[in-house]
């Protein structure tokens, strides 16, 4: 029984209720989709033959020599995931990173051999040092006082881009967040003949605690010290749209935020002041947070990775490059979600 008081309240004029009816009119009303063609993977190649290497903090993923590499991408093309994103892990390191650029490196040849057996494959490089330095910053350091020094990682980054360009990239993509690096890396490709390779900047990148997995997944923690003299505080926004639009000057094709799922409000201004590809990283410490919760029982797999990667595309992601990439593409082949 209504009491008198609820039985006068009022009846709403408006239903939004009716279009969430029934999955048909749900399905016609849904404004955002997610598809495999929007995604991108981030695959880490290991120097020698027949490693599979599982990666402790993140469940579901491993180190790949290039000889197990090409099933992987294999099953992402069938998947219809469009492009990779490549990092090495190198036999040696030294202090400013040369393995980086060596020809012979794990990134080059899974490049090559990838062109050579799956051309339609969008191969993007990683171009960064500290999977190549001893120390673990991602530039060369001040002998004495152990800064990472701008200008003097520049050119060892333009060089890396260039091998990765040489062994048949279709795209580079600098994470190193030295000023500069995409201008600099640009006229190196341009010098070096690779005139048409676009650069896919890595332009906000925040100096994050969710990218804990990825070091233990590329060996690249830093010996001493952390990122946050040339990565971003995580607290400014306004600092990112700076960062955006030096990168878009310096000819950037495609500009990145990252991480993603903490930082849509980044993603979405950035969407609205750009005409240009936005991409989007759900790094690391997302999918590691995500699949332990999971592992748990706290999380449905399924659903928490397509909420996240949808929620990143509705802030303006046109491209997101997740560790989720083949299990959402398989989970999307099933039909509506
Ligand atoms: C290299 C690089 C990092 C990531 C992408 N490129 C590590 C870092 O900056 O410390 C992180 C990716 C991830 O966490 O998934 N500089």
């Amino acid at each position: 029984m209504l009491t008198q008081t609820e039985a006068l309240l009022p009846t709403p004029g408006m239903r939004p209720r009716r279009l969430r009816r029934t999955p048909a009119l749900r399905r016609m009303t849904r404004e955002t989709w997610l598809r495999p063609a929007d995604l991108i993977a981030p695959l880490f190649v290991a120097a020698g033959t027949d490693i599979a290497r599982p990666i402790g903090s993140m469940p579901g993923q491993s180190q790949l020599s290039v000889d197990r590499l090409l099933p992987e991408t294999d099953a992402l093309l069938a998947l219809g995931v469009p492009a990779v994103l490549l990092f090495g892990l190198p036999a040696t390191k030294d202090a400013v990173g040369s393995a980086g650029w060596a020809s012979d490196g794990p990134v080059p040849r899974a490049i090559a051999a990838l062109k050579a057996h799956t051309p339609e494959l969008v191969v993007i490089a990683d171009v960064c040092l500290c999977e190549y330095t001893d120390h673990g910053h991602c530039g060369v350091l001040h002998a004495e006082t152990g800064e990472v020094l701008n200008d003097e990682t520049l050119p060892l980054l333009a060089r890396t881009a260039v091998a990765y360009a040489d062994a048949g990239a279709d795209i580079v993509a600098p994470s190193a967040m030295m000023d500069g690096q995409v201008a600099a890396i640009r006229a190196a490709l341009d010098a070096a003949g690779h005139r048409d390779v676009p650069v896919l900047a890595y332009a906000a990148k925040f100096a994050s605690a969710f990218y804990g997995p990825f070091r233990e997944a590329a060996d690249s923690t830093p010996a001493f010290g952390d990122r946050r003299a040339y990565q971003m505080d995580p607290a400014n926004g306004r600092e990112a749209l700076r960062e955006v639009a030096l990168d878009a000057a310096e000819g950037a094709d495609m500009l990145m935020v990252k991480p993603a799922g903490l930082y849509l409000d980044i993603i979405r201004q950035v969407r609205d002041r750009y005409e240009v590809p936005i991409v989007a990283y759900q790094v690391s410490g997302e999918y590691a947070a995500q699949q332990a919760a999971v592992e748990r029982g706290w999380l449905d797999e399924r659903r928490a990775a397509l909420e996240s990667l949808t929620a990143i595309k509705r802030a303006g992601a046109d491209l997101i490059i997740t560790y989720y990439a083949k299990a959402a593409a398989g989970w999307l082949a099933e039909g509506e979600y």
